[in-house]
């Protein structure tokens, strides 16, 4: 491997371990955003919370991350009358602790 080939791929190593880093550091809670987004005002989880909307206790076994992504972002492309609100303010990182809180 000549000088240049490898000095990109120490680049592009130490560039790939800031990205994981910075991901595992900044993860947000999910059980934080569930609770600051009201989640738990409507939805019951693990014995807690309204009832205005179906308990999620198990709904990380029956429904896959990308159905639970578009629930979460637009609840309206599942059911067009739903009341739950859209979270499409959400980032991707909050989308995803939430889904790994749903599914823990
Ligand atoms: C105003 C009440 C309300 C709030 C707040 C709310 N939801 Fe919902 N949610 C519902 C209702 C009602 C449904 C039933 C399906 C539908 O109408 O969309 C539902 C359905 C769901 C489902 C699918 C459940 C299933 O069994 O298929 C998930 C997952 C979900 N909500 C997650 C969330 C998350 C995460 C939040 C917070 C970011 C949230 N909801 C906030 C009312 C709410």
């Amino acid at each position: 491997m000549n000088r240049l080939a490898r000095k990109n791929l120490l680049l592009l190593g130490g560039a790939l371990i800031l990205l994981i880093a910075n991901t595992v550091i900044f993860m947000p809670d999910g059980q934080e955003i569930f609770v600051q987004e009201r989640c738990n005002t409507c939805h019951r989880f693990r014995g807690q919370g309204g009832a205005a909307g179906p308990d999620l206790t198990n709904v990380g076994k029956r429904r896959g991350a990308l159905w639970l992504t578009r629930q979460i972002r637009n609840a309206k492309t599942h059911n067009p009358d739903s009341r739950m609100p859209s979270y499409d303010h959400l980032g991707v990182l909050e989308v995803c602790a939430l889904i790994s809180y749903l599914k823990s």
